[in-house]
Formats: structure tokens, C-alpha cells, sequence
């Protein structure tokens, strides 16, 4: 499927956000289903792949059941699918479980893979390294993908240790970009050993992009994918200046010649998918001055921010474009390619019968907090000028 265009109007094939925090059950003070969905809905996002990280977590077949049973509330905003976590054996034998018992079938359906966690973040979900050795291992024999998000907790904790919080900008020092490297390179051995169909969350760094990039041409058979969020595409540490905790992610915005390497890397296909890793918290949360917690909305403006690449319009306020956008312009089936093709064959995702979505891509509107639909608020884009908006 692809894309089509009459007049002003473009319509694409159902889009698929393949990282967001809809934060229930549990967590509903920063968002819910019901909200998230209509921010989706109203974003042009048809389906979306939900992270473990609600309370309860989402380590049992039983939290399963109960979050397929909430999302069946609202069928026709935004098809909500399941990543599995682990943090113990007994989660991955929960996992292997599901993937294995025929009268579970229709609870597996609605499962589009495992994530694991190599280092803490928002829930707090670090699986140990014998948890991490056997989670790659059952899903290399059960070829079930499994998503990493990989930062190293040793280089993490040494870099934290030299330097104490003081306020937004040190997060990316104390969760340097080596740390990432250094966590991407362990999970692409571990999933070369077990086979692991491996996807890379939220990938971040030059560094990282290149370690992708080799082992696609040493170990071709393997598969190995990765997405980038919008954040690391649109934002640097420089945005730290204007917007201080509401820029501050795990892993974090990094300096500028890390953007311009994600761009390259969308441009030239490495990067798989673009996943918005949509993590809402509310304003209250993020004005805590100790640390607040990590993590931005953004699954409402995703798309238009795309559609106002390919327009030629460079959304970021003061930022320069990127070098690689100079030499070659994003195109509408880029879009495609990121936001339904891949993620829907990585993840397995029954699409088929979704709503298309489309855009007009003369209407040149302003992103004002107020109006979006996700419960939090507000958006690290406010007062941005976006070319292109879901016709709803
Ligand atoms: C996410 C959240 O808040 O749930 N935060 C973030 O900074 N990305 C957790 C995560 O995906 O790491
Ligand atoms: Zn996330």
C-alpha cells in the first residue's frame, strides 16, 4: 500500500506508531487509553504499540488480558497493540507461555513482542544480565522480536557518579552517548548467538547507527532493526536553554552531530521506523527541580512534523536543517516506509481494515498545547509551525 494525493489532500495507508506510554492501568494521572487514543486519532496514528512500563507492569498474561480488555473500549480511535516485559524468569516463562499455548491465541494476537529494559528509566524495569541472556534466548527460539532499550547501566552509573544532578542539561552527561554504543554492541552479540529477531528502540547516536550498519553487512541473515523518535530527529541538547525538564528523555537529547547522523540514517534506510516513544507526564511531575522524570508527548504531531520536512519547511524555530535534508529531501513514500511498512512487518500487525488516514497538506497551523488531546497538555513543540494537519 502506498500513499495517494488529490488536490491538497494525501492519504496513506494506516500509520503505526510502534512506541508509546499510554500509562494504563496505573499511571492515569499522566495519561490514559481513552485520551492517548484521541491524541492518536487526531494525530492521523491508526495503531499504536504500547511499553510495558504501567503499574502493574505488563509481565503476566494476566496484565495482558487486562489491557487488551481496557483498549477494546475504543475500536475506532487507534488499534492498540502489547509489548510484553521481563524483569524475572518467571515473566519469561509467562512470555514463552503465550507464544506457545494454542487457547492463547487470541491474547498473543494483540502481543507484538517483548521489551526489555538494559538500564533503568521511568518504572524502573532493568532486567539483570542472566534475565536479559535467557530473554534473548527465548526469543531467538521462538522468533519473537524483542526491543531493547539499550543504554549501559555501568557507563550510566560511573557517569552519574562524577557528576550529581543539576538541573536538565546534565542528564545527557550522565547518560553519555558512549553508553548507548556500548549497549547496542552487547545486545547485537547476544542476539547474534541466539538469533534474536532484535529491534533498537529510540536509537540516538551516530555511534550506534554505524553499529547497525555493520552488522547488517557481517551478519546479513540476522534480523536486526532500529527506530528513531522524533526528539533525537528534531531536538539537541542546545533546546535545553528553552525548554529544560520538558527536553529531558531517556535516552537524552544529544548534541547536534548525533541529529545530523539520525538524518542520514532515515535518509539512506538504516533507520527502520520512526517510533514517537510518546512517554506523557504531567507538568506537576516535571517541575520536581531534584530530577524530574524523563520522557515527552509527541504522537499528536509526529506526522505533521514529517509532513512539514517534506514540504521543505525545517520546523525547528532557531535549529539549522540538518546537512543531510540540504543534500536530499524526505519524500512522502519515506513516511510510508517508516511509519506502516516496516513497523507493521517487524511487529506483525494486523492493520488490514484500518482506517487510512489523511492530511491536508496546505493547512500550515501552530502547535498550541491547549488544543492537543493528550491528557498531559503540552508538547516540547509549542508555538511550532507545522505544515500539514489530520483531516478528522
Ligand atoms: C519513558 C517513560 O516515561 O515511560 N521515558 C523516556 O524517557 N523515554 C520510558 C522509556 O521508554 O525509557
Ligand atoms: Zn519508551
Amino acid at each position: 500500500m502506498t500513499f495517494e494525493i488529490h488536490d491538497t489532500i494525501i492519504t496513506f495507508p494506516p500509520l503505526v506508531d510502534c512506541h508509546v506510554h499510554f500509562r494504563e492501568p496505573g499511571l492515569e494521572d499522566k495519561a490514559d487509553m481513552q485520551s492517548e487514543c484521541e491524541a492518536a486519532y487526531h494525530g492521523g496514528i491508526c495503531a499504536a504499540c504500547d511499553m510495558p512500563n504501567t503499574k502493574p507492569p505488563t509481565q503476566t498474561i494476566e496484565a495482558l488480558k487486562d489491557k487488551i480488555a481496557r483498549a477494546s473500549r475504543f475500536p475506532d480511535k487507534c488499534m492498540l497493540s502489547f509489548f510484553f516485559g521481563a524483569t524475572s524468569l518467571a515473566h519469561l516463562a509467562e512470555l514463552e507461555t503465550l507464544w506457545t499455548d494454542p487457547t492463547l491465541a487470541d491474547v498473543k494476537r494483540h502481543c507484538c513482542g517483548l521489551k526489555l529494559y538494559l538500564d533503568n528509566s521511568t518504572g524502573n524495569m532493568k532486567s539483570s544480565r542472566a534475565v536479559t541472556e535467557k530473554a534473548f534466548a527465548l526469543c531467538g527460539r521462538l522468533q519473537i522480536p524483542l526491543v531493547a532499550h539499550c543504554e549501559q547501566a555501568e557507563v550510566n552509573d560511573k557517569a552519574a557518579s562524577e557528576r550529581p544532578y543539576d538541573g536538565p542539561a546534565s542528564h545527557s552527561v550522565r547518560r553519555p552517548a558512549e553508553s548507548e554504543v556500548a549497549s547496542i554492541a552487547e545486545a547485537v552479540a547476544m542476539a547474534r548467538q541466539h538469533r534474536t529477531p532484535i529491534h533498537i528502540a529510540h536509537l540516538s547516536t551516530a555511534g550506534g547507527l554505524d553499529l547497525v550498519r555493520a552488522t547488517r553487512r557481517e551478519d546479513p541473515t540476522l534480523a536486526i532493526t532500529c527506530e528513531v523518535a522524533p526528539h533525537h530527529l528534531l531536538l539537541t541538547t542546545e533546546d535545553y536553554t528553552c525548554c529544560g525538564a520538558r527536553v529531558k528523555v531517556n535516552p537524552p537529547v544529544r548534541p547536534p552531530r548525533h541529529h545530523e547522523a539520525l538524518w542520514e540514517g532515515i535518509l539512506d534506510g538504516t533507520v527502520d521506523c520512526i517510533g514517537t516513544d510518546h512517554a506523557p507526564h504531567t507538568l506537576h511531575d516535571k517541575a520536581n527541580m531534584e530530577n524530574p522524570p524523563s520522557g515527552m508527548p509527541s504522537i499528536e504531531v509526529i506526522v505533521p512534523l514529517l509532513l512539514s520536512v517534506v514540504a521543505g519547511r525545517w520546523p525547528h524555530p532557531t535549529a539549522p536543517r540538518p546537512a543531510a535534508l540540504v543534500a536530499r529531501q524526505l519524500a512522502h513514500g519515506d513516511l510510508v516506509r517508516l511509519l506502516h511498512t516496516n513497523p507493521v512487518r517487524i511487529f506483525n500487525l494486523p492493520v488490514d481494515g484500518l482506517r487510512r488516514p489523511s492530511f491536508d497538506l496546505a493547512q500550515t497551523w501552530i502547535v498550541e498545547e491547549a488544543q492537543l488531546h493528550s491528557k498531559c497538555k503540552w508538547s516540547p513543540y509549542q508555538g511550532w509551525t507545522l505544515q500539514g494537519k489530520a483531516v478528522v
